[in-house]
């Protein structure tokens, strides 16, 4: 009981502290008295776990500062023009943008990440929101690389035979698990199947503020047609601009992902986000 106490009185200062004020460090200073007396009747192991100065062995990770994340990606706050959908970004310049449908997925996401870490190379997530509720750290993991997450609804059923009601209820739930997960919200949603009706995307523009982002370069690859037949499509439909289709879901996928890339980096193209992409639109 007495180590919880102590406990609870010194983090209570380390956050007081900063804000203000004579009241606030006198409580830091008794805090301190107690550790002192803590110490004295052999409570050395509460001790240790208590840090009332800087944390000075935090240093900061290796991505930070090192491209651009998500949700602070130096965008402007909105996209350019009031587009509804999107299936390719305007970029004059040899951009394109990597999206991956469907996870996240236990080991394939992860091994997808991995690739792309060694790579520096930046892609866009249109999670499923049932599956960000069941593997909420890969989520984490996906901003915290400087990724960026998209809503791809929460069951991925086809929104067309959806009320107006249940495709509310498939975006927001799947946006709240996004917050909860990781703290960031998504800025674009992609239809399953691609399917979404005009008068759909007009509503979720308006009332989510995500533009429908739909692909130009399909590799068809959820028919699984092998990793090598994936990369060489992707390689050789890509263009300026293009918004590529994948499906993190898949191992096959994932296998290509290597050679993907390092074929498109050989031919000259750089890899930012959907909404990066979309930005760019704006600075033409
Ligand atoms: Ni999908």
């Amino acid at each position: 009981m007495k180590r919880r106490k102590i406990l609870k009185l010194s983090s209570g200062a380390v956050i007081a502290l900063p804000a203000c004020s004579g009241g606030k460090k006198d409580e830091g200073a008794e805090a301190a008295k107690k550790k002192g007396s803590a110490t004295a009747s052999g409570q050395g192991s509460a001790e240790s776990q208590v840090k009332l100065g800087a944390n000075t062995q935090y240093r900061q990770p290796a991505y930070v500062n090192k491209g651009l994340r998500n949700p602070t990606l130096n965008l402007p706050s909105q996209f350019n023009g009031a587009t509804v959908s999107h299936s390719r970004g305007l970029s004059g310049q040899p951009y394109v943008a990597m999206t991956f449908d469907d996870g996240p997925h236990p080991r394939n996401t992860p091994r997808l990440l991995d690739i792309l870490r060694t790579r520096n190379i930046k892609a866009t997530f249109y999670v499923i929101g049932q599956n960000v509720d069941r593997y909420p750290e890969i989520v984490r993991r996906i901003v915290a690389e400087g990724h960026e997450i998209g809503n791809h609804t929460y069951t991925h059923r086809k929104l067309t035979s959806l009320g107006d009601s249940a495709v509310r209820t498939e975006m927001k739930r799947t946006e709240e698990a996004i917050v909860r997960a990781a703290g960031v919200k998504p800025r674009t949603m992609r239809p399953p199947y691609g399917a979404l009706l005009q008068r759909q995307r007009s509503l979720i523009f308006s009332e989510f503020s995500y533009p429908t982002i739909l692909w130009s370069v399909d590799p068809r690859d959820w028919q699984r047609p092998g990793p090598s037949v994936v990369a060489s499509r992707i390689i050789g439909k890509a263009h300026k601009g293009a918004i590529i289709l994948a499906h993190d879901l898949h191992a096959p996928t994932v296998d290509a992902m290597p050679r993907t890339f390092d074929g498109l980096l050989s031919n000259g193209y750089q890899f930012i986000t959907v909404s990066q992409l979309l930005a760019q639109k704006a600075q033409v």
